[in-house]
């Protein structure tokens, strides 16, 4: 009796995985689970405090849809600040998650038939998106030759007449991969010649990276107008169960945001929204122990690998 909606819809692969390892464990099996990208980390005091400040201040209203005024100007601040963008609040939606501002915007720009093309190892989530809104993903491999990353011919033999998004997520999950400036720009070129084609960005683990400089695609002057950048403070902040993700996207299409959000869950959590104005706020160096400490991990890793004899 169920809806083909909702039959044609992939169980979340990293959830299921999730909940099994937490099975797991309460059974006592010694499980390590690798499956949600989830900083073991709590989130730093600063931001606490500014969620236990207004929970005092009596934030317990609604919200407005689309967030907090003085949030989306401190998100737009940070576009600034790390991006280079020049969004206005106006260009700003706060959701309950970056996987919100994702579907949200799946579905608001996307037709039955329309294709999606998918830079692959992508996160699982985005093809089930796409598959909610009626969309066709379209897959572009890519292998360790290429770090893990789409070359412009094959962007362009991907494209056809149906394409209507390509999603990219810089670093990325689950590969690492960092698309760097010049890579972007090579793409962008390929882009630049179909102008009905719109760009996703997904920068959720923009600060989670080890040195090498993030760039985001919206800041290609010939694609801002159909870029939708991603972000939120899951990652980085160690805040993945505050649920709080955004968009920096043209205005008519934050404005379709606003208006499917208000359909369907109203505004994102009042108490997160204001903990996030401290987490945007913070100079990038509040978190750098979370970094570093990831890197170290890496490093292990990465050493103990290679310590394992090929044959
Ligand atoms: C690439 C990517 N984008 C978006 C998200 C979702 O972020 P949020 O927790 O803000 O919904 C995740 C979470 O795993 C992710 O890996």
């Amino acid at each position: 009796m169920l809806s083909d909606r909702i039959n044609s819809l992939p169980a979340s692969a990293t959830l299921t995985m999730a909940a099994k390892a937490r099975e797991l464990k309460s059974q006592g099996v010694d499980i390590i689970g690798l499956s949600l990208g989830e900083p073991d980390f709590n989130t730093p005091e600063f931001i606490k405090d500014a969620a236990i400040q207004a929970v005092k201040d009596n934030y317990n209203s609604y919200s407005p849809v689309d967030g907090y005024a003085d949030l989306k100007e401190a998100i737009c601040s940070k576009f600034k600040r790390d991006n280079g963008l020049d969004y206005k609040p106006s260009q700003v939606v706060v959701s309950t998650g970056a996987k919100q501002s994702i579907a949200n915007l799946c579905m608001v720009l996307l037709n039955p038939g329309d294709e999606v093309l998918l830079p692959a190892p992508y996160w699982v989530s985005y093809s089930a998106i796409a598959t909610l809104a009626e969309a066709k993903s379209i897959i572009i491999p890519s292998s360790i030759e290429t770090d893990f990353k789409i070359t412009p011919k094959q962007l362009e033999a991907a494209i056809t007449p149906k394409t209507k998004l390509v999603m990219f997520n810089s670093p990325n999950n689950p590969s690492g991969t960092i698309y760097t400036e010049a890579e972007y720009r090579a793409l962008g070129k390929v882009l630049e010649k179909f102008p009905d084609i719109y760009i996703l960005s997904d920068e959720i683990y923009e600060l989670i990276n080890y040195g090498k400089p993030h760039f985001s695609i919206a800041a290609i002057p010939a694609l801002y107008d159909r870029t939708i950048t991603v972000n939120g403070v899951a990652k980085a902040f160690a805040m993945t169960g505050w649920r709080i993700g955004y968009i920096g996207a043209p205005e008519w299409i934050a404005k379709a945001c606003n208006k499917m959000q208000g359909q369907i869950t109203s505004g994102a959590n009042c108490i997160a929204q204001r903990a996030t104005i401290a987490a945007v706020n913070a100079p990038v160096s509040e978190i750098q122990y979370m970094v570093d400490e990831f890197k170290s991990r890496r490093t292990l890793i990465l050493n103990l690998l290679s310590e394992i004899p090929w044959y």
